[in-house]
């Protein structure tokens, strides 16, 4: 298989007063080339800890991060990550946020320039390139921080619930987007969320989690073509995917090795 991430038997463990916490039970996951996969699951089940070890930012305790068939051994630019906090420069304008990730790869200033001006109007903020974040909304501190990540162009996008503080309807017109760009630059994406309408809306593959230990309870295969629209959000098939999802998050059996 053509994967371009793959977990293999990752474990994941804290050590804790008298005992240690399994964040990760044996994890294992691959994820093709351009595909877009979701990840739900209850709070605590090992989300975040799983995309930050694609991200090279956590390492696995046992068992292998790959990518493009490679153990990760840090961060690169050929990653990009966003998370729920926008975490923006507030002394730089958007364009300056931007660009800020770009200066890292030594580009010359033009590209640096070209690329982030693409990447501002791809997210619609061409008429704020020049503001502080502070005279921004939250939408549109999020828009930022997404082109900031664009603008790198990555072949893999790692969202850690990123549209989870912003209203229905940004969130809305942001998911659009990301499939508008994920389908035309043909990226990798896997996103957490903890919105199962939004799971199902974006994904291929919904990957469902389940805690204690942190464990991968089901996938779901969207049989969803794309481009995805607003009335299928409204389809009985939708509809179908969306409550089994529900089911295997909210109606999770306990752990086999429970006692
Ligand atoms: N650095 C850490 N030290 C101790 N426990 C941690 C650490 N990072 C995460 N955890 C624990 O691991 C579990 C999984 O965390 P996380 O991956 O953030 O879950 P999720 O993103 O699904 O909510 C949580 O119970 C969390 O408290
Ligand atoms: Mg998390």
């Amino acid at each position: 298989m053509n994967a371009k991430i793959s977990f293999r038997d990752v474990v994941k463990t804290y050590p804790m007063k008298d005992e240690t916490f399994v964040a990760l039970d044996h994890v294992s996951l691959d994820i093709a080339d351009r595909e877009f996969v979701t990840v739900v699951g209850p709070s605590g089940c090992g989300k975040s800890t799983l995309m930050s070890m694609a991200a090279g930012l956590v390492e696995p305790g046992a068992g292998e991060v790959l990518v493009d068939g490679r153990p990760v051994t840090g961060p690169g630019p050929d990653r990009g990550v966003i998370f729920q906090q926008y975490a923006l420069f507030p002394w730089l304008t958007v364009r300056k946020n931007v660009e800020f990730g770009l200066k890292l790869m030594e580009l010359p200033a033009g590209e640096r320039r070209r690329r982030a001006e693409r990447a501002i109007e791809l997210v619609g903020l061409s008429d704020f390139a020049d503001a502080l974040p502070k005279t921004l909304s939250g939408g549109m501190k999020q828009r930022c921080a997404i082109a900031r990540a664009y603008a790198v162009n990555p072949q893999v996008l790692l969202m850690d619930e990123p549209f989870g503080a912003l209203d229905a309807l940004t969130r809305v017109q942001l998911q659009d987007q990301l499939l508008d760009t994920w389908s035309q630059e043909q990226r990798t994406v896997m996103f957490i969320t903890h919105d199962v309408d939004e799971a199902v809306y974006l994904a291929r593959r919904v990957i469902v989690m389940a805690a204690r230990p942190g464990r991968i309870q089901q996938v779901i295969d969207v049989d969803l073509p794309y481009p995805r629209t607003e009335e299928m959000r409204l389809s009985p098939e939708f509809g179908r995917i969306r409550n089994e999802v529900w089911h295997a998050v909210y109606h999770q059996a306990p752990a086999a090795s429970a006692a």
